[in-house]
């Protein structure tokens, strides 16, 4: 367990400090005022400064994407990451999950040999990750409430990041990645789960191009992947559904076509972005 987390380098969000563990439950950082981060009962560690507390998903949605998740409709996207990660990474093996969620995606990476750092700053979504992996025995991580605008760990000590639907943000990226490493995002592409949104609106949008992408670094390799899934179930449907945007933004009204809906075929269309820092 001390291990994990020398190897994970964390850094103290208050003043910079090195983190350690010193008693198997509490994390200090070596500053002149030692402050103490304790570890949850499921594994984590809150590392949010007192600025950042608070947002990300809420519990609704981290159990919505756990028992969509878990049906293996995203499998997919998680062996592209995967493989984008083995082709183009440096051969290293510290992964940083920005925005991890409920750790499915962190996961899969540790249980093919990465040694994982899952953040988000939802503190339901980083319970969940920590609990996913004490289930499925992966000790070969660290999960931590933070902001991935500013994360705790120190400067070039990760080989890659991976930030799956979740905002991208090429600076603080940069600065944790070492030389050489990859960044490896993902996003909605522009008709991703229109049969979702077709079941619901009268009239359907493709999604916006995204304005976040990495700039600086050298883009290695773009790919998109679609294939078409079939929900057979309501509960499903409704899982879905609550996890995406949509479902804080949909009237009532139209939220409640889903109601009786039993079956649900939708596409999904996933763009993939890899960089590297040079
Ligand atoms: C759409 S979810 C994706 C979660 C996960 N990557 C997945 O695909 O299952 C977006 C995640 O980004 C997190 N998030 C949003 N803003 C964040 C921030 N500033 N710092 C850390 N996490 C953030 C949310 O809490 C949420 O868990």
């Amino acid at each position: 367990m001390t291990d994990i987390f020398y190897k994970a380098n964390l850094k103290c969000p208050i003043c910079d400090g090195v983190l350690m563990l010193e008693d198997q439950k509490t994390l200090y950082c070596n500053g002149q005022k030692k402050h103490a981060y304790d570890l949850s009962s499921s594994g984590y560690v809150n590392l949010s400064s007192p600025k950042q507390c608070g947002g990300g998903d809420t519990k609704e949605a981290v159990r919505a994407r756990s028992a969509f998740l878990d049906a293996g409709y995203y499998k997919p996207i998680s062996d592209k990451i995967l493989e984008l990660l083995t082709l183009y990474g440096n051969g290293g093996e510290r992964v940083v999950d920005a925005g991890c969620g409920e750790g499915y995606y962190t996961v899969q990476a540790a249980k093919n040999g990465f040694f994982t750092l899952g953040f988000d700053i939802s503190k339901s979504a980083v319970e969940a990750a920590a609990k996913r992996a004490r289930r499925d025995s992966i000790k070969n991580g660290v999960y931590g409430v933070a902001s991935i605008y500013s994360l705790p760990i120190f400067d070039a000590c990760a080989d890659a990041v991976i930030n799956i639907f979740a905002p991208c943000v090429e600076a603080e990226f940069s600065r944790v990645l070492v030389k050489g490493g990859v960044l490896v995002v993902a996003w909605a592409g522009k008709s991703h789960l229109m049969g979702l949104k077709s079941a619901i609106y009268e009239e359907t949008q493709e999604n916006d191009v995204r304005n976040d992408l990495p700039r600086e670094l050298e883009l290695l390799c773009e790919e998109r992947l679609e294939y078409d899934i079939t929900l057979t179930d309501n509960a499903k449907i409704r899982s879905l559904f609550a996890m995406t945007p949509y479902y804080w933004r949909t009237s009532q009204k139209d939220a409640g076509k889903l109601d009786k809906l039993e079956e649900l075929k939708t596409n999904i269309d996933i763009n993939f972005s890899v960089y590297r820092k040079n």
